[in-house]
Order: C-alpha cells, then structure tokens, then sequence
C-alpha cells in the first residue's frame, strides 16, 4: 500500500514554535525523507470558520501568512501539495454521507471538542459546523487516502474518530476508504509546548506565543520575559524543573551540541538542571542560553520567508496549482465513495439496464 501524508493547520494566525516542534519541523523531515509517496499540506479554512463564521477577513488575511509560514520552514512545493480546503468542494459531499455513520452522543465524547467548546464558552450555543467538524476532518484525510497524519496530541481524538469512520464505512458498503494512523512527536516535551507564560497551551489569545516570523529583538524579549520557577528568587535559592517553562523549551529545542557553542562550562542539560535545583545558577543566564538556541533555529527560517515575501502572487500561484492537484485526488475518491454507496446512478450501465429489463417485463 502506498504511503500517504495529509495533514494541516487552521489559518488562525501565524504558525508559531508550537506549530513548529508539535508538526512542522517534522513534517519537513517527512518530506523530505523519501518514505512517502505523496504528502498533502492543508490550509484548514473552512474549518477554521467552523467558529469563526463573523470573521472571515481574519481567516483570509492568515491564509498568506501560514503559506509563507510553511515555506519558511522548508515545506517545497515539489515534494509536498499544499492547498486550500475551502477550495475543494468534494470534501464538504464526503462529510455529508459520513455524517450519517456517526452519532451526536459520539462526537459530543470527543475530547478536544469538548475543551474547545469549554474554551470558547459556547456551552448551549455551539454552532452545528463546529459540533462536527471532527466528521469534515475525517473528510479532509480519508479523501486523500492518508495513512498517515503527523500531528499534536490534541488531535488524537480526531484520528481516532476517523477510523471509527473509515471502519463504519467499510463494512456498511465494502472496502473502499483508507484508516489512517496518527504520527506523534517523537519528543515529549514537543507534544504539548507551553506559552512564554507557563499556560499549557501557546495560543494567540492568551498573548504567550513565539511566531516563526518574529524579530530577533522581539524573540529575545519574549524568552527573557518567560515563566520559570517562581520560587527561584535569588541565584543562590534552589529551582524547580518542572514547570518552569525555559527548562521545558530547552528539552524541545537543546542539542548537545548547543553546549559546546553557549556553555561550554556544561556537560549536557542534565548538568544544567542539577545545578539548577541545587542553586546558584540564575534565570537569566539559562534564558540567554536558550535565546541563543532559538535564534539559531529561527534566523533560516525568518531569512528564507524575506525570500518568500517579495513575490506573494507566485505564493497564490503555488496554492492554485496545489489546490488543482488536491482537487483532482479527492474527485477520485469521491467517486469511489458514490459507486460504493451505490448513488451513482448515471455511471451505472448495469442499473440502467436492470431497471429497463424490469419495466419491460
Ligand atoms: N484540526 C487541525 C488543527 O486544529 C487542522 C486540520 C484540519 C487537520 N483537517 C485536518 C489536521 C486533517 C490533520 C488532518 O490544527
């Protein structure tokens, strides 16, 4: 079977360093690691207006800065397809018929709907495309045929309602759609990369994001700014580990061969952190240390997006002609999906000439 990739963001706003260690740098070394035979990239924007049906100009406007987002990191047009999901109506006809193979109390089960409903204090009024969108996801993947979907911890659940789906739709009208397996980080402090402040989660409401495509000064302020171990008062007091944010982004982002280059005084991590506990090792001397790191990830990426920018219609372009290709994969399955369902009548030879035999009787 082949192997195939689809997964993708909502155009929210910019992608930032979550985006990055949960699923992009790694789907860049998926690309390019040749075990694939094709890989989709989707910019969700229909389901990003799943809850943000006033405010389209806000979907429209992200939907350049996570092109050039994805470009900056590596993401190359001529191994990946990257599209719009908008612009693919055969996704929104997969959703309707899977619709019918799941059931209110099942979606109502999912965990990340359930935190995202809590989050947006929608509570009796959620709209009825955000209820489903784990269904349009399913959609999203099953349509490219994906065996496989890079992503965070968060959208487990989704996967997991997919397969129920795929299964349900196989065994009701034979093997046609694809299960699909989640691809998680490999690291564990990159499943769920908290905010500058500490929070759980970056998010753009919560204001404690790292964009991709910040400065350098506004990087720096940003780590010299962020939650530690509040504690940790003088540099002599002992520090907590856990919990405190900068150790975590150092487990995300730290390789060994950082300490040759910032700390030379340092084995490894696991010394930093001893001296650390034990006190007399000051915050601000680990966060230059991991402004250093960061800014050594971020510089290609924020140099390769200046490229990028200066011709923002070939940008388009590149989504126009992703959008074509994507479009014509999903056709096919969608056609899969109407004969197995039996609702293609017209390509029907066999129906036609049954029914006639029937009224000729
Ligand atoms: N739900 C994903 C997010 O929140 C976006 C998404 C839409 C997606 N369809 C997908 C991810 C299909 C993986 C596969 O970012």
């Amino acid at each position: 079977m082949k192997k195939i990739i689809l997964t993708g963001d909502r155009p929210t706003g910019r992608l930032h360093l979550g985006h990055y260690v949960g699923s992009l740098k790694r789907r860049v070394e998926l690309q390019n690691s040749g075990e694939f035979d094709k890989v989709f990239i989707m910019i969700a924007d229909a389901q990003a207006l799943t809850d943000n049906a006033d405010n389209p100009e806000k979907i429209r406007q992200n939907i350049i800065e996570v092109a050039l987002d994805y470009l900056s990191c590596g993401l190359d047009p001529a191994k990946s397809t990257i599209f719009i999901q908008s612009q693919i109506a055969e996704l929104c006809e997969l959703t309707f018929y899977y619709m019918n193979l799941v059931t209110v109390s099942r979606l109502q089960r999912n965990p990340t709907v359930k935190a995202e409903i809590q989050m947006r204090n929608f509570e009796t009024s959620i709209p009825v495309g955000f209820f489903t969108y784990p269904i349009s996801q399913a959609s999203d993947i099953t349509a490219f045929k994906a065996t496989t979907v890079p992503a965070g911890e968060d959208q487990e659940p989704m996967i997991e309602q997919t397969r129920e789906i795929v299964r349900k739709f196989n065994s009701i009208y034979g093997e046609t759609l694809v299960e699909p397996e989640i691809l998680l980080p490999g690291n564990s402090a990159c499943l769920r990369l908290p905010g500058t402040d500490g929070k759980a989660k970056m998010s753009k409401s919560l204001g404690n994001c790292i964009y991709l495509s910040d400065t350098e000064e506004e990087v720096r302020k940003k780590v010299m700014g962020m939650f530690t171990d509040p504690g940790h008062i003088k540099v002599e007091d002992p520090g907590k580990i856990e919990g405190n944010t900068v150790f975590t982004y150092l487990d995300a982002f730290c390789r060994p061969e950082h300490f040759a280059g910032y700390l030379p005084d340092y084995s490894g991590l696991d010394e930093l952190k001893d001296h650390y506990r034990r006190g007399g090792l000051g915050d601000v001397k680990v966060k230059k240390f991991l402004n250093s790191i960061l800014q050594e990830e971020l510089e290609p990426i924020r140099q390769r997006r200046k490229e990028f920018e200066k011709d923002i219609p070939g940008v388009y372009n590149m989504l126009k002609e992703g959008t074509e290709t994507a479009r014509k994969v999903a056709a096919r399955t969608l056609d899969e999906v109407r004969s197995a369902m039996k609702i293609n009548y017209f390509d029907d030879h066999e129906l036609i000439a049954s029914q006639s035999d029937r009224f000729s009787r």
